[in-house]
């Protein structure tokens, strides 16, 4: 028997429904805020929550693209810096203002971010760009936020590993039977919805890892830097029937820097 077992470590995927903004669903910012922040998700408090704060360090104007219900932007928030957390969905920022941590919150998109040319030193998107359509746009407004040789700090659920309809094989019709990570179509650009628990349906749009560097250096972001870090042991432990699970990174780091002008 072949089967596919990415319940223990991702929801299950269904094809596009007719889901027009997953965000704007007041069940998925909820689903969002009690199973993701607050310090309940491993990965957030042992991974992404101090490797965001260690790429910014230095940094003393940031931009949170995206920014939720602004975990990022509480746990990088410090006397010395000014944090600014834009989203465009009142759940999400209604929220954030309620949780505080003298932030400044705009409801925006990422392709409109209602803030000055050059007003930042850096920009941080955490899982973000999975949600949004218009990618060039929203990594245009990031560069032109931006001041020259700003950084951006961008996290994606890793684009080839994460591909819809990746996930753990478990082939017991070989001898002996092997377990392996299948990657799902990788190539094409595409929207899923995935029901990532009853009632609670996101959508995705998957784009190729290429894609998302292109448009970045499209508008002088330049890529000085790559992790894909193994998921934390707080992860790695709710799922211990995967031995090879730290072998398969779950997200993207990528750590940019917006050019200087050249001299004339
Ligand atoms: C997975 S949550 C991540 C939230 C936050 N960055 C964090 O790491 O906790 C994705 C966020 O992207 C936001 N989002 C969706 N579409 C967006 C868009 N077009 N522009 C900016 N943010 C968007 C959603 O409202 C949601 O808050």
């Amino acid at each position: 028997m072949v089967g596919v077992h990415r319940a223990a470590l991702a929801p299950s995927l269904h094809r596009l429904r007719d889901v027009a903004d997953s965000w704007t669903d007041p069940n998925v910012s909820k689903w969002w805020q009690r199973e993701f922040t607050d310090g309940v998700d491993p990965e957030y408090t042992e991974q992404i929550l101090p490797l965001v704060s260690a790429a910014l360090s230095g940094a003393e104007r940031v931009l949170d693209v995206g920014t939720g219900e602004g975990q990022v932007a509480r746990y990088i928030s410090s006397g010395d810096r000014t944090v600014v957390g834009v989203d465009p969905f009142s759940a999400q920022i209604s929220e954030a203002v309620r949780r505080g941590g003298g932030i400044a919150y705009l409801q925006a998109g990422a392709d409109a971010l209602p803030v000055a040319d050059e007003s930042f030193d850096a920009a941080v998107a955490c899982l973000v760009f999975e949600h949004i359509d218009n990618l060039d746009a929203s990594i245009a407004e990031i560069a032109r936020v931006l001041r020259p040789g700003g950084r951006f700090v961008f996290l994606l659920n890793h684009p080839l590993l994460q591909t819809p309809g990746s996930g753990w094989i478990d082939d017991q019709m070989i001898d002996p039977p092997e377990q392996y990570w299948r990657v799902g179509e990788y190539l094409q650009e595409k929207e899923t919805v995935e029901e990532v628990q009853k009632g609670v349906n996101i959508r995705f749009v998957h784009r190729p890892l290429s894609r998302y560097v292109n448009a970045l250096a499209a508008v002088g972001l330049t890529l000085e830097r790559m992790d894909e870090p193994a998921p934390p042991a707080g992860f790695l432990a709710k799922a211990p029937q995967y031995e090879a699970a730290a072998t398969i990174p779950r997200l993207l780091v990528l750590r940019c820097r917006l050019e200087m002008p050249q001299p004339r």
